[in-house]
């Protein structure tokens, strides 16, 4: 078996990168035969870049609707709320101990505050919590508990995948007697579309707030924010650059080789910015529109949101408690189950 997980930090509602880089291919991986997958929704570490109960509370709804209604089957995939699983703070603890602070050092979430922090003149530690700068643990965490054979993300968070590997192999190393205790994790990263840009080209990202919403506002909301996507003034048939914008990255996401190329063909002869949006328009919603009323539905009844959260708990614990009394055993704590 292989087994197959990922995670979404709760802070946001969900958009066309976390679907494109990890919820479509998450979802396929799942239906491989002999696939064991692990969803989850990451609230732990929602609460490293959000200090709003209600705001986390309302993105963990629209997540797991998200991922109800791309087709993910409860019955294959084990789908579970991180902060149901207390095995998983337990492990990150025996992680941090072996994991090297020069490791994370080089780690780009923390680096990009440090960063911003002096460019803008700051002290460069300014609002950098041990949070932020230990999350790649409490990832690996995430990713090792369930013992992890492919992790399909965005390209954002390979760096992170690196690390937990990293992390895996020095605890195998201290604690394995020989034995790999843990399975070294592999990215998957789809290379066509390993980072989709948002509407101002720059990676889609709610930090950048440019983000195309999957599901909110409905087929009118994503019509709007497509309107949004930047382009410059040319007009309808004068020959545009279809690499000066987002529009044709975000086609191709959604479109065959043949119909982005076609695409990109029209675009060079003199196709207007506001038919190329229909168009990018119509392609999205033939994916994500006939996924818009189970979506609503979830919305309106989270009991049922609950109940499948809750059963996978139960799932994700049955693996999990073993699995720590073992590494407990392993590094040298009293074991129990
Ligand atoms: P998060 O919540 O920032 O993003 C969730 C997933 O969406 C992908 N993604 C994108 N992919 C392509 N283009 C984009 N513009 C784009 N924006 C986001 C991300 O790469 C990610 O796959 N730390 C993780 C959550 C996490 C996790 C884990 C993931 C916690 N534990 C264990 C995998 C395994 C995060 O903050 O992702």
């Amino acid at each position: 078996t292989t087994r197959v997980l990922t995670g979404i930090t709760t802070t946001g509602t969900p958009h066309l990168g976390n679907y494109v880089g990890a919820i479509r291919p998450a979802i396929e991986a799942s239906r491989q035969p002999g696939a064991e997958s692990f969803f989850f929704l990451a609230d732990y570490h929602a609460l490293i870049k959000c200090d709003d109960p209600a705001r986390i509370a309302r993105s963990r709804l629209e997540i797991a609707a998200t991922f109800l209604a791309a087709g993910l089957d409860t019955e294959r995939v084990v789908f579970y709320r991180q902060s149901d699983i207390p095995e998983i703070p337990e492990l990150n603890w025996l992680l941090t101990c072996v994991t090297a602070k020069g490791l994370m050092n080089r780690a780009h979430a923390y680096k990009a505050s440090t960063d911003a922090n002096e460019a803008a003149g700051e002290e460069s530690d300014q609002g950098v919590t041990m949070g932020l700068f230990c999350y790649p643990v409490l990832m690996a965490a995430d990713i090792l508990m369930f013992n992890a054979h492919q992790v399909p993300v965005g390209k954002d968070q390979v760096q992170h995948i690196e690390m937990a590997r990293d992390i895996a192999q020095r605890f195998n190393h201290l604690f394995g007697a020989g034995r790999e205790l843990f399975v070294l994790p592999e990215a998957r990263v789809d290379e066509e579309i390993a980072l989709l840009p948002g509407l101002d080209g720059r990676k889609m990202s709610k930090s950048y707030d440019n983000t195309i919403p999957l599901f909110a506002g409905g087929a009118k909301g994503l019509k709007e924010a497509i309107a949004k996507v930047v382009t410059d003034s040319r007009l309808p048939g004068e020959a545009k650059d279809p690499d000066s914008n987002a529009l044709l990255t975000l086609f191709s996401a959604f479109a065959s080789a043949e119909d982005t190329a076609a695409f990109r063909a029209e675009l060079i002869a003199g196709l207007g910015w506001g038919e190329a949006k229909q168009r990018l328009f119509e392609r999205i919603e033939s994916q994500i529109g006939p996924m818009r009323a189970r979506y609503e539905a979830l919305i309106a009844n989270p009991a049922e949101i609950e109940a499948a959260l809750q059963a996978g708990a139960a799932k994700a614990r049955a693996i999990a408690a073993p699995f720590l009394a073992e590494l407990r055993a392993a590094v040298g704590l009293r074991s129990f189950t």
